[in-house]
């Protein structure tokens, strides 16, 4: 049978860099199947982070079907969340990809991004967003440069549509992550597409992220899709980080922090990324965000040196020593975002003694990461004019009671883990819901929060200062790059 438009199940699907996670979501039952799939991203020389889009694709496909069979019932909607920046070209005819995907996380259109330095400020006040690589134009622009002129370059989630729909949309708020979107209006920049130069491209139309944008039959029976964000303001959303002042950290395979700033942009001085949190019910809302771009990948790179054997040796191998034994750990593996956007760093294990163990090695990873969340939330607060009023956190390494631990002591805040799993997937599973519902209020698509764990600091300000600064001298000492 049919399940009822209103009251019935939706599945929601986050397609992020390292997976996609699916769950069928019912408004009274909760989560009633699961499903994921597996993405193996290629790390090549030279920064270069490639995927293959139909691993994309598959992914997709196959957590849904997995996540629906789980659940074994029909369900009323799809929503389907993205990694933001990730972009290729392709043929918008068949569907056919005509590149890999370059992942956000991929280093390769600094080319780009220092033609366009002297257009840097402009494009900051238009977009929101400063000149990197990691933004979704700058790749665009550098795969019509070297890689192809043919057929659209757009980012993954308008590909992904495209082939589940036929649609040719994606939502105000990935189209913030490209550098191209007015951050004012909300609509397509004709002065960023001219400086990138992308003014003949054909753009994707900008939706509302509950919007019913067609059906699907890639999971089985036709089911329309009526949610799309891009994956952190999924989470924002469903941390419920709805008045300004609040945020989220969500710590998968990068860290990234968003801070919500009402109905109205906040163009900060303190080198955080101003952008669409959400359109949802025709009304706009602004964030703050804040990347660390290596967190999970981090400890997974940490894992193929064989340090440890995965993330859950975190705890156990960290927890061997005090302390990090003067160990400091810059984990720009991939660069570092805000606010310094020293896109061309790389990381750096400064104090290692004869004495120096695995543990060390752990904690100062750990140490890295937070202390980088650390200097974001202090950024947020210095642009909101106030301290952040809580720090609501998600994602896989949440497990870790020591990173979570080192992330309340550094913050002098206390950190407040979700006890959803799968929060980026929640937030889609609503925008779906009020995408199927016109008459659905917000405050009710979106599931009740709770803390499964609250980290409050045990050390001093003036401690947390200290190890604070010792990171940032650490920052500070990072070479130039090579000419
Ligand atoms: O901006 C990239 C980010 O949204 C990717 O998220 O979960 O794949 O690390 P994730």
């Amino acid at each position: 049978t049919p399940a009822d438009p209103s009251s019935g199940p939706v599945l929601a699907v986050d397609q992020g860099t390292s997976g996609t996670k699916a769950l069928v979501v019912c408004p009274e039952r909760g989560v009633i199947g699961t499903g994921a799939a597996t993405v193996r991203p290629r790390f090549l020389p030279g920064g270069l982070v490639e995927v293959d889009p139909v691993a994309l694709l598959t992914s997709v496909v196959d957590a849904g079907r997995q996540a629906l069979s789980e659940a074994g019932e029909p369900v009323v909607a799809v929503g389907l969340a993205n990694q933001g920046e990730t972009v290729l070209a392709w043929d918008p005819a068949t569907g056919t990809p005509l590149t890999d995907a370059l992942v956000w996380q991929d280093r390769r259109a600094e080319t780009v991004c220092a033609d366009l330095a002297p257009h840097a400020d402009t494009l900051r006040e238009l977009t929101g967003l400063p000149l990197d690589p990691y933004f979704a134009a700058p790749k665009m622009a550098w795969i019509r440069r070297h890689l192809t002129r043919e057929g659209v370059v757009t980012t993954s989630d308008v590909w992904l549509v495209h082939r589940l729909t036929g649609a040719f949309v994606t939502d105000t708020a990935t189209a913030g992550r490209t550098q191209l979107l007015d951050l004012d209006r909300v609509e397509w920049s004709p002065r960023a597409l001219d400086l990138f130069g992308l003014s003949a491209e054909r753009l994707p139309r900008v939706v509302d992220a509950d919007t019913a944008v067609g059906t699907t039959t890639a999971f089985g029976a036709e089911i329309p899709l009526t949610g799309l964000l891009v994956d952190q303001q999924a989470a924002l959303l469903a941390q419920r980080v709805t008045r300004a002042g609040a945020a989220k950290c969500t710590y998968g395979t990068g860290a990234f922090l968003l801070a919500q700033t009402g109905p109205r942009p906040r163009r900060g001085t303190n080198g955080l990324v101003s952008c669409v949190a959400w359109r949802l019910r025709g009304r706009t809302s602004y964030c703050l965000d804040g990347q660390v771009y290596t967190a999970a990948s981090a400890v997974r790179w940490l894992t193929d040196l064989k340090v440890i054997g995965g993330p859950e040796d975190l705890d156990p191998v960290g927890g061997s020593v005090p302390d990090t034994g003067g160990v400091t750990f810059v984990p720009a593996l991939a660069g570092l975002a805000a606010p310094w956007w020293r896109g061309d760093a790389r990381g750096s294990l400064t104090g290692l003694g004869l004495d120096t163990t695995a543990g060390h090695l752990v904690r100062a990873l750990c140490e890295g990461i937070a202390a980088q969340v650390a200097e974001i939330a202090t950024a947020a607060s210095a642009d909101l004019g106030a301290p952040l009023t809580s720090l609501r956190v998600d994602g896989g390494l949440t497990r870790s009671a020591l990173l979570m631990q080192t992330q309340a002591d550094l913050l002098q805040r206390p950190v407040e883990v979700s006890a959803l799993p799968d929060v980026t997937a929640l937030g889609v599973a609503a925008a779906a819901r009020l995408g199927l519902d016109p008459g659905l209020d917000t405050e009710r698509a979106v599931p009740a929060w709770e803390p499964s764990a609250v980290y409050e600091p045990r050390i001093g300000a003036a401690q947390a200062a200290e190890r604070l600064a010792r990171f940032r001298s650490a920052v500070a000492a990072l070479p130039d790059p090579a000419p």
